[in-house]
């Protein structure tokens, strides 16, 4: 394979001609996929607009590039294994053929329903190998999917069918989670009293009771009884939609992130086999959800594109115990492990008896993602996981980078604990100051921009293109700002400090503090709130809310625990605030602005370096919110 590196001086090399001949790098790693129509011009962009496009006027399906591309070859291969949440039920594993034969009969159930080019299509599912083909499905038949995760309430999932216009909800009765069954369906109707689709298509996963409506929903399973196992692919531009996945930003409403078909094909499988060294014939598993860009770049579209055997676990990493992880890895002789710190810091609370249990030596290369890890969960990961001999990959990236940006490539890049290390090819970053000038050479600490365009990049917010050109390109002209802080060290290793706009990282979940806060004020008592994030054990960062209240005829307690509800009801469970501090103000600057800098302080428990408090409306205040804390 041309376009896999194998060495330090091959990656170093790959690098500087990725550099100084884009176009011509991309071009030739893009030339061995399979394309209907080569494209005429590889890139297009400005970052004013912004206005990116590669492989322009390229003809293909990404499908053909999975299941034409290898069933001739590698139709018996094991594409997915699915390991269920309760490990005394029998798994599945589907074949490349059998993928493509699940995809085509659904895929085919979808066009009869009158689903096609261009539409938008929610998947609301839980970790069964239905949701990959679901997301095939539809990229096979040109419709756009956009995957929520099925931890998301209906009020959420409500907002995203209104805001993308979806025409089907694809979603099963119900799902498993460790020891609990959640009714999913019935969220779904939920959503549907305040949103509209035509179809609403029922996998049967719990058997639990559901409703269902007439002419609008049907089961999964009568929808694909009578159809074809073949389902010719529809031809799509370079540049049509693949998927849209939102996520929370600085602002109250999460956005609809939009990746295109040509340069996120590319960009996922050659990131993919790079930065995990995938060799045929290994096991691969990534335990994210594919309700989350992780997900979808790395459970099913970069394995699925390199002819890999991808696993999707149904469960959690504690349900019947804690060595839950370590037996997977030994059922399946698992290679590659991808997983995140926060997973990593959980499970390293137990101690060892639970992994000891197990045979790991299966494992040869581990990674991160979603958070920075921390240099002792990087250490325990390395040793207790690894036994010293497996490179942890650190992998940086975001929903918006469509892949892996940052990170070393496993075995060849040295590593360095709590360090993503270095650019994958294609990638020009960029550190700079609050002023947005450039800060050159080693050893500095700023916020890290890209600038210039790589395949699988962001190309607009669905339905809002100037939230886009506000959100990233804005902040520094002609660049690309990720939101993240970051440090190059005296080597020229990069390491993530974590976000420096209004997100909070919660287990590797993005969360807006704006959303929160809205959703907190969502309860008739409250008054006013404001939300940031303090160092968590376990979590990276936990969620602690200020909040005033009316407390007429209320005990405090229940305050709290309305409010926590009310944000798991709006939300979803993983935004409920870790802690909720009723307060009788908040600290605000003459002009309003609540000086979060401030409350920070205050959640980290950070007293001394205050800095100047003298500006704001009421100093006293602060004073308050200190001698309040629980
Ligand atoms: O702050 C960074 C953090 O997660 C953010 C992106 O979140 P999301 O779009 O949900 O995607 C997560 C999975 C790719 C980033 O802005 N982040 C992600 N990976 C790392 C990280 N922080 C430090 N180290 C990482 N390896």
């Amino acid at each position: 394979m041309s376009d896999r590196i194998h060495t330090l001086s091959g990656y170093l090399h790959e690098y500087q001609k990725s550099v100084a001949q884009p176009e011509e790098f991309w071009a030739r790693i893009a030339d061995s996929f399979h394309w209907r129509k080569r494209w005429d011009k590889t890139l297009k962009w400005n970052f004013e607009g912004p206005d990116v496009k590669w492989f322009l006027n390229g003809k293909l399906n990404i499908t053909e590039n999975i299941f034409e591309r290898y069933l001739f070859t590698i139709g018996d291969r094991p594409a997915i294994i699915w390991e269920p949440n309760d490990p005394n039920e029998a798994g599945r594993t589907l074949t490349y053929r059998e993928l493509f034969e699940e995809v085509s009969r659904f895929s085919n159930a979808l066009k009869s329903k009158g689903i096609g080019k261009g539409d938008k299509v929610i998947i609301y599912m839980p970790m069964v190998p239905e949701a990959a083909v679901a997301m095939l499905a539809c990229a096979r038949i040109g419709a756009i999917h956009s995957v929520v995760f099925a931890g998301f309430s209906s009020n959420a999932l409500a907002d995203r069918i209104n805001d993308c216009e979806a025409k089907a909800v694809l979603t099963s009765d119900g799902n498993f989670r460790g020891s609990k069954k959640i009714a999913v369906k019935a969220v779904v109707d939920e959503a549907l009293t305040k949103s509209s689709v035509e179809t609403v298509i029922v996998y049967q996963r719990t058997h639990q009771d559901v409703t269902m409506q007439d002419g609008r929903d049907y089961w999964w399973h009568d929808v694909v009884a009578d159809e074809s196992k073949d389902c010719p692919a529809e031809e799509m531009d370079s540049e049509d939609m693949l998927f849209i996945l939102y996520t929370s930003g600085s602002t109250g409403k999460p956005k609809g992130v939009v990746h295109t078909t040509g340069g996120y094909m590319v960009y996922s499988k050659y990131s993919f086999e790079n930065v995990f060294q995938y060799s045929p014939g290994d096991v691969y598993w990534c335990t994210a959800d594919v309700g989350w860009i992780t997900g979808h770049s790395y459970i099913v579209y970069g394995p699925l594109l390199a002819g890999a055997t991808t696993i999707m676990f149904e469960g959690v990493p504690t349900f019947p115990d804690c060595g839950r992880f370590w037996a997977i890895v030994e059922k399946y002789k698992v290679n590659q492990f991808y997983t995140a710190p926060t997973a990593i810091r959980a499970l390293q609370a137990y101690g060892t008896v639970e992994i000891e249990k197990y045979d790991l030596s299966s494992l040869k290369v581990l990674g991160s993602v979603g958070e920075p890890i921390n240099e002792e969960a990087w250490h325990w990961y390395h040793t207790h996981i690894g036994k010293n001999k497996c490179p942890i990959v650190d992998t940086w990236w975001q929903t918006e980078t469509g892949g892996i940006m940052v990170s070393p490539i496993a075995g060849i890049t040295p590593t360095k604990p709590a360090y993503a290390t270095l650019p994958l090819p294609g990638v020009q970053l960029c550190i700079v100051d609050p002023e947005g000038n450039e800060l050159t050479g080693n050893s500095v600490e700023g916020n890290l921009c890209i600038k210039f365009p790589w395949p699988s990049m962001i190309r607009t917010t669905y339905g809002d293109h100037d939230r886009c050109k506000q959100t990233y390109f804005s902040t520094y002209k002609g660049m690309y700002f990720t939101g993240d802080g970051v440090k190059r060290d005296h080597d020229g290793y990069y390491r993530i400090l974590g976000r420096v706009d209004d997100v909070i990282n919660v287990s590797g979940h993005r969360m807006g503090t704006a959303e929160v806060e809205n959703a907190i004020n969502e309860h008739p008592k409250v008054i006013e709130s404001a939300v940031v994030g303090y160092p968590h054990d376990v979590k990276g960062q936990g969620i602690y809310a200020y909040v005033i209240c009316d407390l007429t005829n209320r005990t405090e307690d229940n305050l709290v625990n309305e409010i926590k509800e009310m944000v798991s009801k709006i939300i979803g469970p993983i935004a409920k605030p870790d802690k909720i501090q009723l307060v009788p103000g908040l600290p605000k600057t003459r002009s309003g602005k609540i000086m979060r800098r401030i409350l920070r302080k205050v959640a980290e428990n950070n007293l001394d370096n205050m800095g100047d408090t003298s500006t704001l409306l009421d100093p006293d205040v602060v004073e308050k919110i200190i001698d309040g804390r629980k």
